[in-house]
């Protein structure tokens, strides 16, 4: 069955879902986006995610024509729409059409799109065998010129970085605040374990504010595991006992060598393991029922 897809206010078939050229989504990367989990029918912290979509548009100015409420039943409807229990869904709100020049008032109506769907961001062997990374000489931007915290459709500082991970045989890319302190993944936030204690960089490092990251924070606290939100260096993420990456697409995923050194030893470490099996527990209860 072709899959449903919301396209400006109606469910239209997966071939139908055409937006314009002079879309300034397309044009200038000029809008934001969300990508969402459900788990046995349960949308993981749906209201976090809509609460971020809308901290996004405003800050770029983008009104979003529908309230957080319909907008929160929209997705809903697009899992049910396409009898999806277990879903990825991708909330995109772009400026719309408007003229070559890149001036947003010339965009009178924002395109708006939600797709349910599936994704494996990882293959599941690499759950088993952990990641290899390595640090990207692409800085993560300051706030001032792009905050990181907006979920823009602009994702080139991360593609950049991506690229290099890429070209030297790594799965993911650690990228450093303007500083030089670890700040996060292309698409992840990071995690770095120390007896009892798990580090993550703090939001002033340049750093998306990751549901999967806050998620994680929350189990831990409840395991017993002191969480800090904190700056560190490399020196600090190489020598760490465990490393791990947090993110919806990603969820939890261990990382066993970064910049050729090896993290721990060399396997994907027991804290994360007894975190992704909390994290599952918790998305199984926790969320918008479907
Ligand atoms: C740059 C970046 N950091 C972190 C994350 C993780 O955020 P979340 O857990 O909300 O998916 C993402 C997710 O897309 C991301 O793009």
């Amino acid at each position: 069955m072709s899959k449903r897809i919301f396209l400006d206010g109606k469910f239209v078939d997966h071939d139908d879902a055409r937006i314009s050229v002079f879309d300034h989504g397309y044009l200038y990367g000029d809008g934001v986006f969300e990508g969402i989990r459900a788990y046995s029918g349960r949308i993981f912290r749906l209201q976090a995610h809509v609460d971020r979509l809308f901290s996004s548009a405003k800050t770029l100015m983008l009104q979003i024509p529908y309230t957080k409420e319909k907008m929160t039943e929209l997705i809903v409807e697009a899992c049910r729409v396409n009898g999806l229990q277990d879903a990825y869904i991708r909330v995109v709100v772009s400026r719309g059409a408007g003229d070559l020049g890149l001036d947003p008032t010339k965009c009178p109506k924002p395109t708006v799109v939600v797709i349910a769907d599936s994704i494996a961001l990882y293959p599941e062997s690499l759950y088993r065998s952990g990641l290899t990374v390595c640090t990207s000489s692409i800085r993560r931007q300051r706030a001032e010129a792009l905050n990181p915290q907006i979920k823009s459709l602009n994702y080139l500082n991360s593609i950049l970085a991506k690229i290099e991970a890429n070209q030297r045989g790594c799965q993911e890319v650690v990228m450093l605040s303007e500083e030089g302190f670890v700040a996060e993944c292309s698409a992840d936030n990071i995690f770095i374990v120390r007896g009892r204690k798990l580090l993550t960089p703090a939001p002033h490092l340049g750093i998306l504010l990751g549901i999967t990251r806050d998620a994680v924070m929350d189990v831990a606290r409840a395991a017993g595991y002191d969480v800090v939100e904190t700056t560190f260096t490399r020196h600090e993420m190489w020598n760490a006992d465990e490393v791990f990456l947090t993110g919806t697409a990603a969820e939890i995923v261990s990382v066993v060598s970064i910049d050729e050194r090896v993290v721990g030893n060399g396997k994907p470490g027991p804290v994360a393991a007894e975190l992704q099996a909390a994290f599952r527990e918790l998305a199984k209860r926790d969320g918008a029922a479907i």
